[in-house]
């Protein structure tokens, strides 16, 4: 058992993708979308490399493997454009991927077909979710507790417009406290992103109630079945039991920043290749563990709108040069992983939804260029800072215009016409300070 916990190396976790990939090309999978569809939830670089190794070893026939690899470099003809488009783009630093509609409406039923007829849904986490709830017949009360950003201002408007029928609470006004008979929440698939959150939805479910989480399959990276272990264990110190666990059961959409970091690894998988395992919890008894205070984490990062591109820049107190660029980091500025592992990761200090990253000596300068980008988008007249000298004014004005021409590459790239000139939406906020000033709950609906 305790060797199940550990985390495979890489040498066996390979093992093991080359075992499954094999067995799906053996059972007919000889297409690259059939090839994703048949492992449990690997990385397209992951399964690709697996095809090139069983080559390598005589295992499949090369022609298969060659049109495989052919199909996984063609790009689609037309970019697929965003599901759910009501909503702002995912950013890779919010881990933000999103349920296709066919899992959010399967995860609302099942945790309605586990909750009495007139119990109460908690939403953690789960703005796509969200949104997907406010167009259902769910008929049961609703609540979402969410971060503080871009996306949930956008949640809240589309609540607002549609009647309320979420009640809607910042995580950063307190917990609630058994107050729902099913939690669903999607964290991060990060131990520390799951540990607090499942934390907060156990204290948040009433006894007798259920927890509904999705967490990496086997497949996705060496370490997800110990994480799902450890995450069961944690979760029985929570007063959690787990009911049932469905392996590979909900569909994820391709967000458009990873969406980018494939293409720039010069492949382009089918859009909803990702998948998670259900694993649903009933709270059997009080957990041992105090509540946390809070789910919110640490953010270090301004968010600027720019059209439909969100741009995040790490805080910095005090502009330390009247100079600024947006230093490339990697060839052709998109990041070409999306995992958190990813060194590179470190050096950005700017960084896009489409997944460019930039160093910049100056983040305060850039962050003023944002500003003013986006206060030309909503047409507020947003001023930057006096700049004192013609320099720093000449610089803010290339940066900003570096900034649009990113905006106009990636709206591009996400199949929509740039939007810069009339996208209206509050473009920008202090990821920290404003985030944890939210010291009440705001509630709506
Ligand atoms: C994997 S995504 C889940 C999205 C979900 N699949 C959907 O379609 O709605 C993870 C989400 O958790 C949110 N998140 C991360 N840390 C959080 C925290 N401490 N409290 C609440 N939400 C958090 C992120 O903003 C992100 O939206």
């Amino acid at each position: 058992m305790i060797a199940s916990r550990r985390s495979l190396s890489q040498a066996a976790f390979a093992a093991r993708i080359d075992i499954a990939t094999k067995s799906a090309i053996t059972d007919g999978a000889t297409s690259f979308a059939a090839l994703l569809r048949g492992l449990p939830s690997v990385y397209p670089t992951e399964a690709l490399a697996s095809v090139d190794r069983l080559v390598d070893d005589k295992a499949i026939d090369p022609a298969v493997a060659a049109s495989i690899r052919r199909e996984a470099s063609v790009t689609a003809a037309a970019a697929v454009a965003e599901g759910r488009s009501l909503l702002p783009l995912p950013h890779p630093l919010d881990y933000e991927w999103r349920f296709t509609p066919d899992a959010a409406r399967s995860l609302l039923n099942r945790a309605a077909d586990l909750t009495p007829a007139k119990g109460d849904l908690l939403l953690f986490g789960t703005p796509g979710l969200a949104v997907e709830a406010l167009t259902l017949p769910i008929g049961r009360r609703l609540a979402f507790l969410a971060e503080g950003n871009d996306i949930t201002d956008r949640v809240l408007a589309l609540n607002r417009a549609t009647g309320s029928p979420l009640a809607i609470a910042f995580c950063s006004g307190g917990l609630p406290r058994e107050s729902a008979d099913a939690v669903l929440l999607d964290p991060p698939w990060y131990l520390d992103f799951v540990r607090p959150m499942l934390s907060a939805a156990a204290h948040a479910c009433r006894p007798g109630g259920v927890v509904l989480i999705s967490l990496a399959p086997n497949g996705a990276r060496p370490s997800a079945e110990a994480d799902r272990h450890t995450t069961i264990g944690f979760a029985r110190r929570l007063g959690l039991a787990v009911i049932d666990h469905s392996p590979l059961a909900i569909g994820y959409e391709t967000p458009f920043f990873e969406r980018n970091a494939l293409a720039a690894a010069g492949i382009y998988p089918p859009p909803q290749w990702r998948r998670g395992d259900l694993v649903v919890f009933r709270k059997t008894c009080a957990p041992t563990r105090p509540p946390p205070a809070s789910s919110v984490r640490r953010r270090e990062w301004n968010e600027v709108g720019i059209g439909r591109m969100r741009l995040f820049i790490r805080r910095a107190d005090e502009a330390n040069s009247d100079e600024a660029s947006l230093t490339s980091l990697v060839d052709g500025d998109i990041l070409p992983t999306v995992s958190r592992r990813d060194p590179r990761r470190r050096l950005a200090n700017v960084w896009t939804s489409g997944n460019r990253i930039f160093h910049t000596g100056n983040p305060q300068l850039v962050l003023e260029a944002a500003i003013s980008c986006a206060g030309e988008a909503i047409g507020s007249g947003v001023q930057p800072r006096l700049w004192s000298t013609i320099r720093e004014r000449k610089t803010l004005e290339r940066v900003a215009a570096e900034l649009r021409a990113l905006a106009a590459i990636e709206a591009q790239e996400e199949g929509k016409v740039p939007t810069v000139a009339t996208e209206r939406s509050v473009a920008w906020r202090w990821s920290s300070t404003n985030y944890s000033s939210r010291s009440t709950a705001t509630i709506s609906g």
